[in-house]
């Protein structure tokens, strides 16, 4: 599925995971949105507050459109008696325009599997999000050269598994070996994947490679965003520890611009 030419602007998402109390949550929106009100030329810009927290976050963007809200997750199910849970569509409810399915942390503590993550694809997309799906090879698969192949199974499975999708869909590298821990992949690593990302997308949707945006996550920050950034084939980062920084996070939305 082809994305408007507006949508090829890079991207560059929050995670917030299970951080940020109701003042960060707060605060963090408002700075974002002062700091885009002085760029021309934006990027794709959003945030993954915690459930709670969607709303204050929706109500401290004011007017500020140019930053979206996303889910961390959503439910496999469309609606029902699932206490605990939430569906996609109340995420589309309170605002949100994304969700983040098949995060490394929901696979691996929650035992979430490809076809979980599918079934997240699809009430996504039945409710007008647009689902960022992550995939991401652990070390263990890295240092015994199965990375590739780890990672074209999950895209086989948790994407495409349904068919090719109909609507558009974000995917995000994320190795779980660089997520929080300060390490991140090498420029020839994330270039590698992402050529092979590409690869096997473009072989199974009518688009064509370019089509998907894949975006790099993992220990990104201020630092480092410029160089993975300008990467072939890194349509944009998905963060976490840096975007609960104002002044991280803004200086990355800025190396995206660059
Ligand atoms: P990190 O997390 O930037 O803290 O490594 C990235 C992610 O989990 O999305």
């Amino acid at each position: 599925m082809l994305f408007p030419s507006s949508m090829q602007k890079k991207w560059i998402i929050g995670n917030w995971k299970m951080q940020a109390g109701a003042l960060l949550a707060t605060r963090l929106p408002t700075e974002i949105a002062s700091f885009l009100n002085g760029l021309t030329v934006s990027p794709h810009v959003a945030i993954a507050p915690s459930y709670l927290w969607i709303d204050s976050a929706r109500q401290a963007l004011g007017d500020e459109a140019r930053v979206l809200l996303a889910g961390q997750d959503c439910s496999v199910h469309a609606e029902g008696a699932f206490t605990g849970e939430v569906s996609a569509n109340m995420l589309r409810e309170i605002g949100c325009s994304l969700v983040i399915v098949g995060h490394s942390e929901r696979r691996q503590y929650h035992r979430e599997t490809d076809a979980m993550v599918l079934s997240k694809l699809q009430r996504a997309h039945e409710a007008g999000l647009i689902p960022i799906v992550c995939v991401g090879e652990t070390l263990e698969e890295r240092e015994s050269g199965g990375h590739l192949a780890v990672v074209e199974a999950q895209i086989k499975h948790s994407i495409l598994a349904g068919g090719s999708p109909q609507k558009p869909f974000l995917v995000a590298y994320e190795p779980v070996w660089a997520i929080g821990t300060g390490k991140t992949a090498t420029l020839a690593d994330i270039l590698q994947m992402h050529k092979h990302i590409a690869s096997v997308l473009s072989c199974a949707t009518s688009g064509g490679a370019n089509a998907i945006p894949v975006l790099y996550g993992g220990s990104v920050k201020a630092s480092n965003a410029n160089e993975i950034l300008k990467l072939d084939g890194v349509d944009g980062v998905l963060v976490g520890g840096a975007s609960l920084k104002a002044d991280e996070f803004c200086a990355i939305i800025s190396a995206a611009v660059e």
